[in-house]
């Protein structure tokens, strides 16, 4: 191998070399950069809506009781009008049942009286009760994010 060889050689690997430290240093960059535009965009999720349909004033009898399962909201309709009361026990948030008394908390005792006053038990605080508002077809909604004092009732018109 010539000395002019060699030269040409030893320089390639310098170009090598350089190439790679280049595109090294670019893929750092670009990877700081996506790094810092993370930090700055803020990981926000659209809370899903707590408003949810439950019928209309015909579904609710004088006098009726209507779990919503799949929302964890009694609805109870009394000579006054309608109420949602949270089934969540304000314990440690299991669900709570009816009972003669009121509600019980299966998990660790609490009991609340029919307006979810806590008579029994851990619960720190009384059941929650919810909004609930009637759109202009007559249908009503519940808004579990919305809390009202106790003994807010929809009004029947
Ligand atoms: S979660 Fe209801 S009493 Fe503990």
């Amino acid at each position: 191998m010539s000395k002019k060889t060699r030269d040409k050689d030893e320089v390639s690997r310098r170009d090598f070399l350089g190439i790679a430290a280049f595109g090294a240093a670019i893929v750092g960059s670009a990877g700081a950069l996506a790094g810092s535009m993370r930090l700055v965009k803020a990981d926000v999720y659209a809370e899903e809506s707590k408003k949810f349909k439950i019928g209309t004033i015909e579904n609710y009898p004088l006098g009726s009781v209507k779990k919503m399962d799949d929302k964890n909201v009694f609805i109870f309709s009394d000579e006054n009008g309608l109420f949602a009361i949270s089934a969540i026990c304000t314990h440690l948030g299991c669900i709570v049942h009816q009972a003669d008394f009121g509600f019980q908390c299966p998990c660790h005792g609490s009991q609340y009286s029919p307006d979810g006053n806590v008579i029994g038990g851990p619960a720190p605080r009384p059941l929650e009760w919810f909004d609930i508002q009637q759109e202009v077809d007559g249908t009503l909604f519940v808004d579990a994010a919305k809390t009202v004092p106790q003994g807010t009732k929809f009004l029947f018109a």
